[in-house]
């Protein structure tokens, strides 16, 4: 798989095809460890708030009761989802040996991250299953920031949602964060991840961006300053632009 490389550590910009040695050092291999788990968690959340924006239209219909929209049947199309974007098919992850491609950290919170998703959807069965209301404020970004909180706080290795403007203030991005979203918003749209040491070489933080598609604009979209259907002033966003991140905040043991 072709993947851009973003090194921002030395001010220097490279882009390319990596091929994936496995470094000698262990901290190297913590480090690389680190970063693929990161950006498949990443990629997980992504996956799960598609899940999400796919069946919008039936959780927000006021008619129906019982959606069937169970935890289960959201994991079989969060596996689905994220086979899709990322090759990987989390329902044989136990029997898939554990290597570069599926680190052992990631074997361990991939299922985790799961395990917090259905939890989130099995919490809101009472509220996606309610008749007589449309919208319900569950939506890629609130499914998003209640399956990263429930993750975050299981795990060391922090998932986060963020945009150089949130709506929700919980998702005000650090000063890391912020530095990363500008310089994206200054580049077009690719498939680029930036990752990056920080802390000394203590902390791994990984960006990946979101970009706003044509479902995302009845509510970040045109015309800018109108109440969508949250209530919240629209941004007057059009296809492609940057929407935020997912940010992974990885602790390594070593320096
Ligand atoms: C139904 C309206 C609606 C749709 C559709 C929608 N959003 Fe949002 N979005 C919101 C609301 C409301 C919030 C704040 C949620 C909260 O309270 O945490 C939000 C928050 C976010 C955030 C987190 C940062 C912040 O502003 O707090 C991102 C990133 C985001 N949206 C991107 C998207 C993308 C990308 C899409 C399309 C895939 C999308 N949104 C579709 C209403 C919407």
């Amino acid at each position: 798989m072709k993947k851009v490389w973003i090194a921002l550590t030395a001010g220097l910009v490279t882009f390319g095809t990596v091929q994936f040695v496995l470094p000698p050092s262990g901290w190297a291999v913590e480090r690389a460890e680190a970063e693929e788990t990161s950006r498949l968690l990443a990629n997980l959340l992504k996956a799960g708030r598609s899940v999400v924006e796919h069946n919008q239209l039936l959780i927000d219909d006021p008619q129906k009761g019982d959606k069937g929209l169970t935890p289960e049947v959201f994991e079989q199309q969060l596996v689905q989802e994220f086979r899709k974007q990322t090759g990987l098919d989390l329902s044989k992850l136990k029997s898939t040996p554990a290597s570069f491609v599926v680190p052992p950290l990631a074997k361990e919170l991939l299922p985790a991250f799961v395990l917090a998703s259905k939890e989130v959807v099995r919490d809101a069965q009472d509220l996606i299953n309610q008749r007589g209301i449309g919208y319900k404020n569950f939506i890629p970004a609130t499914y998003g920031s209640q399956a990263a909180e429930r993750f975050s706080k299981r795990s060391h290795v922090r998932l986060k949602q963020t945009n150089l403007q949130p709506r929700n203030p919980k998702n005000e991005p650090d000063e890391y964060e912020a530095s990363v979203l500008k310089w994206l918003s200054g580049r077009p749209q690719g498939e680029a991840y930036v990752s990056e040491l920080t802390d000394h070489g203590r902390t791994l933080r990984v960006v990946m961006p979101l970009y706003y598609v044509t479902a995302c604009l009845n509510c970040h979209g045109e015309p800018k300053g109108d109440l969508d259907i949250s209530g919240y002033p629209k941004e007057g966003h059009r296809e492609g632009d940057l929407a935020g991140a997912i940010t992974v905040t990885a602790p390594l043991t070593r320096p």
